[in-house]
């Protein structure tokens, strides 16, 4: 029988104390100290596990299910793979629960599927299902929090994909402690990651935000699953995007773009088409550039409207990219470019609530800004990409040819890029001009 014990445990790094203390001796952090007990396993007989050579694995370790949408198994690196755990966090009401069921009725097609609810009613579920037009009619379904008894079900009806929605109503019947406490999420997420495992089932684990934007709970559960992503929607948007932020079966930071509908999830797989609003470009203040995202390349917009500030303080908003960024690429352009704008207001924009942070959008985010205060549009179909240096050097960014490669096969005809990212032979169609430092870009550009 295991011994209750008390201690406590930081919500966010999920180090243990026996003390209560305001600030986490580990991570630091401030009041995230929560008291909690745990049960010491008594020791008892382990079944014996042997060793395996390598080469006598079976022949399918290369295999994954595909789900009903390239962009979501794009995201979890090229399919859903057998026995994995998939931790997917996002805010409330923007559709975890919708895009699961959509995905669980598209595998449902070669393999049974379970889906649990701590969160919604059978009843819930099958209006959903019925608004979203599924063919599910053999979908496990179960009401249930206790962990115990899901996974219990899911082994009973054979399940080889389960849905657990959400892993903060899941309580383990072995601690007393509050639903949604961290001694009970991990403990939970402890149980479904060896069940995934011996058994080989997939697991779908939905996770709430906390209001900072990370999963509610201590980071260790993070660390337990193998994938975690993570939804994006901006509500300016039209466009809902999943984004992997760890992946032990693919790249991380692969993203997938999905429209919401009357009837629930639609995949975008051209984002490309989505993100460029083909008026605004040539008016000035607008500047294409080729953003990387995970792995492939995405056409962005980038606005930027110069002001003349009324005040001491000039105003400097950024929506998209990195404010503090900002601050430092209008020094450079001050003091290397020429420009006087250090007292006017300066809002930058991404068209479409997209959000990049590489630093490829440098040049882009300043000639946008040049443009803007200058009151001259750039010239036609032109992209430009490249890092800015505190000396206003331009530096070379990853993939230069693939991004030139991307931006002449959506037809534009002229590219401002890094000396260090001009191709041996540039695309047909595309005149590319390397640049070495911030004025010679701006010359180039008018
Ligand atoms: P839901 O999946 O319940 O969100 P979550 O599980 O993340 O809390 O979806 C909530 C929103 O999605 C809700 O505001 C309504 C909207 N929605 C649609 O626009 N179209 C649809 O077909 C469905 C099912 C939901
Ligand atoms: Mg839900």
């Amino acid at each position: 029988m295991a011994k209750a014990k008390k201690a406590y445990v930081c919500i966010e790094c999920g180090a243990h104390s026996v003390k209560w203390a305001g600030q986490c001796p580990d991570c630091s952090a401030w009041n995230t100290l929560e008291a909690t007990t745990f049960s010491t396993p008594v020791a008892s007989s382990r079944p014996e596990i042997s060793t395996h050579r390598l080469d006598e694995l079976p022949d399918d370790v290369e295999q994954r299910y595909a789900t009903a949408f390239g962009e979501f198994d794009r995201v979890l690196g090229g399919g859903l793979v057998p026995g994995a755990v998939v931790l997917l966090g996002g805010d409330p009401g923007v559709g975890k629960s919708t895009l699961l069921q959509q995905v669980s009725a598209g595998l449902m097609k070669d393999l049974p599927v379970c889906y649990a609810t701590g969160e919604e009613s059978l009843r819930q579920i099958g209006q959903r299902s019925l608004r979203l037009g599924l063919d599910a009619a053999a979908m496990n379904l179960l009401a249930d929090t206790s962990i115990e008894n899901v996974l219990e079900q899911a082994s009973r009806c054979k399940a080889k994909v389960l849905v657990i929605d959400s892993i903060q109503t899941m309580t383990s019947e072995h601690l007393p402690s509050a639903p949604g406490s961290v001694a009970q999420l991990r403990e939970s997420v402890g149980r479904i990651v060896q069940f995934a495992k011996q058994q080989d089932v997939s697991v779908f684990v939905i996770g709430h935000v906390t209001k900072e934007g990370a999963i509610a709970g201590p980071r260790v559960v993070e660390h337990m699953v193998d994938t975690v992503l993570y939804f994006e929607s901006d509500p300016a948007s039209r466009y809902t995007l999943i984004r992997s932020v760890k992946n032990r079966f693919g790249a991380s930071g692969e993203m997938g773009v999905f429209a919401m509908t009357q009837n629930g999830f639609r995949e975008v797989s051209n984002p490309s088409a989505i993100f460029l609003s083909r008026d605004s470009v040539n008016e000035p203040g607008s500047v294409v550039s080729v953003a990387w995202e995970g792995s492939r390349s995405l056409l962005v917009e980038i606005q930027a409207l110069v002001a003349d500030g009324n005040s001491n303080y000039p105003k400097r908003l950024a929506h998209g990219v990195d404010q503090n960024r900002l601050a430092l690429l209008l020094a450079v352009l001050q003091r290397h470019g020429d420009l006087a704008v250090a007292d006017e207001d300066v809002f930058v924009n991404v068209v479409g609530g997209l959000r990049i942070a590489e630093t490829a959008v440098d040049l882009p985010t300043l000639l946008a800004i040049a443009s803007s205060f200058r009151d001259r549009a750039c010239p036609e179909r032109l992209v430009c990409f490249g890092e800015i240096g505190l000396a206003g050097e331009i530096r070379p960014v990853r993939f230069g040819t693939e991004r030139i490669a991307a931006a002449a096969k959506q037809g534009f005809t002229q590219a401002i890029v890094p000396v260090g990212n001009v191709p041996k032979r540039a695309p047909e169609g595309l005149n590319v001009i390397g640049v070495r430092r911030l004025s010679e870009a701006l010359d180039a550009a008018w």
